[in-house]
């Protein structure tokens, strides 16, 4: 993803940075000013940027002064799992050691990617993710939650649903997983959720507990999220976010406040058109839902399939109990 001079050298692998870093984020225009700044961050820091933007409208982010120096691939209404199967082949992005795949409603005031990746590195993490700060965030999963003195957890503790987690929990939700908002892989985790990811099921759901498999040894080590440098969750539904697949509570409260306080101001007609358009992206998330919960079963039949299908196929995690996050 790096852009090459017609002539000169091209920077080899390996040369003076001691990481090399991808990120690669669904954008649309609306989320454009955070965005710029997530962007900066990383390209400080000499990472190679991707954008893919779902709505189409590439051109409104020429007059950025960075907009050359990233890739950008448009295709319409198509996510982030979507984009990440077809332009992140592993041996497309093998050069780098790290591949950041965000949602573009991440603040990252807070979030500083050479400290982060020194950590990941340090840590011997595979897989992470950095902590959400839970005053200001949508908080789905509690193992996100920033543990404050911390640098680094891999685990919850206390009840989850009917689960209670302790030091002997062996997996999610407990430990061993990341959600899906902020991942960060190093190239060989990435080489193996790529291949986990299905090309058809674009919504990603159900992704995310089985990431232990491409932890690249123990889960409850290799996945871990970082606390020290650590994010805002802001949970706005869009295509670029998950939770667009998720039941967006603060989302949607905040939706409805905003509208009946912009309804009071308008005439009547106006307030008809305001609801009928936000009952057109309720209805429209409702539907991603729908799918969204259609994919996810069809993923477990195919998981299932394959280990039935697959005599050679020893399950790693096999004696640990089978949990199931409570969403
Ligand atoms: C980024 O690359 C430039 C040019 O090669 C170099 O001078 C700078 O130190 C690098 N910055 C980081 C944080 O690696
Ligand atoms: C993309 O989604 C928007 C909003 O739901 C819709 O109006 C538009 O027709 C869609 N475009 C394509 C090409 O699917
Ligand atoms: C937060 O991290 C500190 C230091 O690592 C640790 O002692 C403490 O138990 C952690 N708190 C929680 C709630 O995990
Ligand atoms: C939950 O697990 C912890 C650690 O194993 C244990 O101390 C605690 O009693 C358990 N709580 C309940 C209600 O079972």
């Amino acid at each position: 993803m790096e852009l090459k001079p017609l002539w000169e050298n091209p920077r080899l692998k390996g040369s003076s940075e001691t990481y090399t870093a991808l990120l690669a984020i669904p954008v649309g225009i609306k989320q454009k000013k955070n965005v710029d700044i997530v962007v900066r961050k990383f390209l400080s820091e000499n990472c190679s940027v991707i954008l893919f933007h779902y709505d189409g409208k590439v051109d409104g982010w020429r007059d950025l002064v960075w907009s050359d120096k990233a890739i950008h691939i448009v295709a319409l209404n198509q996510t982030k799992w979507w984009f990440a199967k077809r332009f992140l082949h592993p041996d497309v992005v093998d050069i780098y050691d790290y591949i950041f795949l965000w949602d573009e409603d991440l603040g990252v005031e807070n979030f500083h990617a050479g400290r982060y990746l020194r950590i990941m590195i340090s840590e011997g993490l595979e897989i992470s993710q950095p902590a959400l700060d839970p005053r200001r965030s949508e908080i789905h999963h509690r193992i996100t939650v920033r543990n404050r003195t911390g640098k680094v957890h891999r685990r919850v503790y206390g009840f989850h649903g009917s689960l209670n987690c302790s030091d002997d929990s062996r997996g999610p939700p407990c430990t061993g997983w990341v959600e899906g908002m902020a991942p960060v892989f190093s190239r060989a985790a990435w080489r193996c959720v790529w291949h986990l990811i299905q090309n058809d099921l674009i919504h990603g759901w159900g992704l995310d507990m089985k990431l232990g498999y491409c932890a690249q040894g123990d889960r409850t080590k290799k996945i871990g999220v970082i606390d020290s440098e650590f994010i805002i969750h802001q949970g706005i539904p869009s295509l670029g976010g998950s939770s667009a697949d998720k039941p967006s509570r603060r989302g949607s409260h905040r939706g409805s406040r905003h509208s009946a306080r912009r309804g009071s101001r308008r005439g009547s007609s106006e307030r008809a058109a305001v609801k009928a358009q936000n009952d057109r992206s309720i209805d429209s998330r409702s539907h991603v839902r729908r799918q969204s919960t259609v994919e996810l079963e069809m993923f477990r039949q195919r998981w299932d399939r394959a280990v039935r299908e697959d005599e050679d196929w020893i399950d790693p995690f096999k004696h640990m109990r089978r949990n199931r996050a409570a969403t």
